[in-house]
């Protein structure tokens, strides 16, 4: 039988800019939590390991992505950490009872040796501050050890742990998760609110050039929703720079379609968020503007009755190891279309997380492979640079429980300095292609560069260490093409797409 052909259209204009993409949405997150340290980035005596125990393999593919930052230490992780027991000589450094995730935390990579891997991948920090069972004190001796050159107790000490240079640390998140209950040191808004705005205030005298991230809520679904935003933002207004939101989506009934609507209600969550910034903004007559930091965004569900399972207190177990399928890559390219469509509002965001836990790439002890999602969020960190235009979509819907979900999600950016145009697509029909134009006559002699496409059969194929190639881009080349200044392109179903256009 022959398929039925859908049809969409995109306008754009080349005058009509939603703002310039901050490549800080491309960011990922690294927590001490199962084997995203040990074993995923650090693994002395490990032949893929250089002799200072970092993964030479998986720093490759962290470069092949190019991720401008990663968030770090934590997540739950950091409302139960003590950052001094991560500095200083390795072999004095405590084990602890890690109480967020019930094991054993051995210190033996810290601070120090993330910024040095950071160095070495060419990222840059956005570091996390306990406010769960610490407050502004620890807080400041963090930034003053940090971004201090010397002279001081703190900065001092950091010399004598061998670093000699500052490490001008310029993001940093006021705690983590805060409205949630398994949160260790978990507050009401207003608790947290007047914690946030006295931590901000001291770290910003410590280093006037930093700039903060406030919690926001840890889901749309928190009952708090909303009243919580409000109120930290009232109390911390002055000192805040940044709204975080978290969001994970899993397709835990095996709805296909509904499961790849979720970006729509990430959509739905970025507006309302901002709703309460600008309206606080408001009440406040303030100049200042409130952005957003998405810094806990995925696909997280596959791993969760396993990790019921778990031993307690062993060091760094597979924990929250989802082995990602190709449906996942979909919606993962969704939700970058989503981020890029806010890139007004959205200036950070946090795929979570990078390696081995909840990762676009995983590791063995004999190798490290790139998971499904890792192809969307490398191609949207390597393309999606300079200034997203007001993309207009008409494409046919579905019906799912967020509304009505059209079947195309898509973006364009532009370039103008290197002439090029960069078309982000997912066909969510999973039967039928969609034929989409575009009118580019503003943009004459641009040609189809390359039109890449990830597509798979079975929606639940996998990449693993034996097939790691099961799930990859192909060229789609043929499946675009510009007449009489109109493109022309067909979205296979079910597909990811990235067309290139240029002179
Ligand atoms: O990313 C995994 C966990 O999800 C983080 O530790 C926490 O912040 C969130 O609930």
């Amino acid at each position: 039988m022959a398929k039925k052909k859908l049809a969409a259209r995109i306008c754009i204009d080349r005058d009509f800019t939603i703002g310039a993409v901050d490549e800080r949405i491309y960011g990922s997150f690294i927590e001490h939590l199962g084997r995203a340290v040990y074993e995923g980035i650090y693994q002395p005596g490990n032949p893929n390991a250089d002799q200072d125990g970092f993964r030479k393999d998986v720093m490759e593919l962290i470069r092949e992505i190019g991720v401008p930052i990663v968030r770090y230490p934590g997540g739950n992780f950091v409302s139960g950490f003590n950052w001094e027991d991560s500095v200083g000589p390795v072999k004095d450094r405590p084990r602890r009872l890690e109480l967020a995730w019930n094991v054993v935390e051995t210190n033996q990579f810290g601070l120090n040796e993330f910024m040095d891997w950071c160095g070495r991948v060419e990222t840059k920090p956005m570091m996390a501050v306990n406010l769960g069972t610490r407050t502004e004190d620890a807080a400041r001796n963090l930034v003053e050890y940090c971004n201090i050159e010397k002279g001081t107790y703190y900065s001092d000490l950091r010399r004598s742990h061998g670093v000699e240079k500052p490490h001008n640390i310029k993001l940093w998140c006021l705690g983590n998760e805060m409205d949630g209950p398994w949160q260790i040191g978990h507050k009401t808004a207003q608790e947290y609110g007047l914690l946030a705005s006295r931590a901000g205030k001291v770290m910003k005298l410590v280093d006037s050039s930093i700039e903060c991230v406030a919690c926001g809520s840890s889901s749309l679904t928190m009952p708090s929703f909303g009243e919580w935003e409000r109120t930290v933002l009232e109390l911390s207004y002055e000192t805040t720079d940044y709204l975080s939101l978290h969001q994970y989506y899993g397709n835990r009934d095996d709805n296909t379609p509904d499961f790849l609507a979720n970006s729509v209600a990430m959509d739905q969550f970025i507006t309302q968020v901002l709703s309460v910034c600008d309206y606080v903004k408001a009440v406040k007559r303030s100049k200042k503007t409130i952005n957003l930091s998405f810094d806990e965004w995925n696909v997280w569900y596959h791993s969760n009755e396993q990790d019921q399972k778990l031993e307690k207190w062993v060091e760094h177990p597979h924990q929250l190891e989802d082995i990602y399928n190709f449906e996942d890559a979909l919606l993962v390219g969704s939700m970058l279309i989503t981020l890029l469509r806010h890139a007004d509002r959205v200036k950070i965001a946090c795929l979570a997380q990078l390696v081995n836990v909840i990762a676009p790439i995983m590791t063995s002890d004999s190798g490290a492979w790139r998971q499904t999602i890792f192809y969307p969020y490398m191609q949207a960190c390597k393309y999606g640079r300079g200034n997203v235009l007001n993309t207009i979509v008409q494409s046919p819907t579905y019906e799912s429980s967020h509304g009505d979900a059209p079947y195309v999600d898509a973006v364009v950016l532009t370039d103008e300095e290197a002439e090029e145009l960069t078309l982000f697509a997912v066909n969510k029909n999973l039967k039928d292609d969609v034929e989409v134009t575009c009118d580019l006559r503003q943009y004459a002699g641009y040609r189809v560069l390359s039109h890449s496409v990830l597509t798979h059969e079975d929606l639940k194929a996998v990449n693993t260490e034996e097939q790691p190639d099961n799930v990859k881009p192909e060229s789609g080349d043929k499946l675009s093409n510009i007449a009489d200044g109109i493109l022309n392109t067909s979205l296979p179903a079910r597909s990811w797409n990235v067309i290139r256009l240029g002179k």
